[in-house]
C-alpha cells in the first residue's frame, strides 16, 4: 500500500436502504473485522439508512471501549444542508448521540446543493470545530469552483470524492487543489460500488431492488465501454495472479489519496480487502490500467461531475 495511504471503512452498506438486502449481523461482523484488522478510521453519513449506520457504528465501536480509546480512532460523518444554517449544531447533536460520542473527527457537507449557499453552513461548523465538537470540517462531491469558494470561508480539512477504474475525474480535477490549500483527499468507491468485482455485467445481474442497478455504465454509451473495462481488467488480473476486484483495488490504493474508504459489507469481503492491501502488483501493470480508466472515462459527458449523475 502506498506508505502515506490509510484505509477507512466505509458504512454506508450498514444503512441498508440502498443496499437492499444487507443484514445487520454481516454489518456487525464487517465492523468487527474491520476493527480486529487495524482500521481506525470510519465514514458514516446521517443519510444512509436515516440514521441507523451511524447508530450501528456508534453501538459497536462502544463494544470495544476496553480495548480501544476514543483517541485510537476517527470518526467521519456528513451531513446534507438543513433548510437553515442554525440547525446544523441541533443536526449533529443527533449524530453525536447515534454515534455515542462527544466528538465528531471529520463533518462534512454530503453534497453540495444548488439551493442553497454552503457558506453560512460552514460558519456554523466552525463555530462546532472552535467548541471541540468537531475536530476537522470536510467536504464532499464539491466541485473545485466550491471548494475553492468554501476554503475561503474556513479551513477545509477533507475532500471527499469518488476514484476508481470508472471515475477518475474528480482526482483530476480536484487534487491539485487540494495540494495547494493542503486538504486531505478521501477516496469513496474504489470497487465503483462493487461494478469492478466482475460479477455485474449488466444490470440484470443484480437483484430486484438493488438500487444500483440504475447506474451509468449499465446503460449506453457507456455499457460496452464497460464490458471492454471488465474484460481488460480479467486479462491483467489473472496476469498478474489476483482477481479483478483486488487489483482494481490495488489502483486506487496506487493513486495517492491520503484516505481510501472500502465498502465492504462482509467479513469475508473486509478480510479480502485486508489481504489486497499485502499484494504487490508490478507498475507497469498500474499504468494500463489507468490507459484503460481514461479511455472508459471518455463515454462520460464532461458536464457529469457525479458517479450517480445526481443533479444537486
Ligand atoms: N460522499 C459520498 O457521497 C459517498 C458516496 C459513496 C460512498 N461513500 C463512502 O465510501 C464508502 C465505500 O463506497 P462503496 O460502498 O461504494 O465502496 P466499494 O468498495 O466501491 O463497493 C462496495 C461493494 O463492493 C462489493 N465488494 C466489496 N468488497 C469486495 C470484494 N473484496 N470482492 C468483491 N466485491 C466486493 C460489495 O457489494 P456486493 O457484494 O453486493 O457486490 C460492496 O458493497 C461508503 O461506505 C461510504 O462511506 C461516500
Amino acid at each position: 500500500m502506498s506508505s502515506r495511504c490509510a484505509l477507512g471503512l466505509g458504512c454506508w452498506a450498514f444503512g441498508a436502504d440502498y443496499w437492499h438486502d444487507q443484514r445487520r449481523e454481516d454489518s456487525v461482523r464487517t465492523l468487527h473485522a474491520a476493527i480486529r484488522g487495524g482500521i481506525r478510521h470510519f465514514d458514516t453519513a446521517q443519510g444512509y439508512g436515516k440514521g441507523m449506520s451511524e447508530q450501528l457504528l456508534g453501538q459497536q465501536l462502544r463494544r470495544f471501549r476496553n480495548e480501544l480509546h476514543r483517541s485510537d480512532y476517527t470518526i467521519a460523518t456528513k451531513m446534507f444542508l438543513p433548510s437553515d444554517p442554525a440547525e446544523v449544531a441541533p443536526t449533529v447533536s443527533v449524530s453525536l448521540r447515534r454515534l455515542c460520542t462527544d466528538r465528531i473527527d471529520i463533518l462534512y457537507i454530503h453534497w453540495p446543493d444548488s439551493k442553497r449557499d454552503c457558506r453560512p453552513y460552514l460558519e456554523q461548523m466552525e463555530t462546532l470545530r472552535r467548541r471541540g465538537i468537531v475536530g476537522s470540517i470536510g467536504v464532499s462531491n464539491f466541485t473545485p469552483a466550491l471548494l475553492q469558494s468554501a476554503s475561503e470561508v474556513t479551513e477545509i480539512g477533507y475532500c471527499q470524492f469518488p476514484l476508481s477504474l470508472l471515475w477518475m475525474k474528480s482526482l483530476e480535477r480536484l487534487s491539485p487543489l487540494c495540494a495547494v490549500r493542503k486538504i486531505k483527499t478521501v477516496a469513496y468507491s474504489p470497487l465503483a460500488l462493487g461494478l469492478l468485482s466482475g460479477r455485474y455485467r449488466s444490470a440484470a445481474d443484480l437483484a430486484e431492488g438493488d438500487r444500483r442497478r440504475s447506474l451509468f455504465p449499465f446503460s449506453e454509451p457507456c455499457h460496452h465501454a464497460f464490458l471492454d473495462l471488465l474484460e481488460a481488467l480479467g486479462v491483467l488480473a489473472s496476469q498478474s495472479k489476483t482477481d479483478m476486484a483486488t487489483l482494481a483495488f490495488l489502483w486506487v490504493l496506487a493513486q495517492g489519496a491520503d484516505i481510501v474508504l472500502t465498502g465492504a459489507r462482509t467479513k469475508e469481503q473486509l478480510e479480502r480487502v485486508l489481504l489486497s492491501v499485502e499484494s504487490h502488483v508490478d507498475s507497469p501493470v498500474f499504468d494500463e490500467l489507468t490507459e484503460i480508466a481514461r479511455s472508459f472515462g471518455r463515454c462520460i459527458e464532461e458536464h457529469e461531475d457525479n458517479p450517480f449523475f445526481h443533479r444537486w
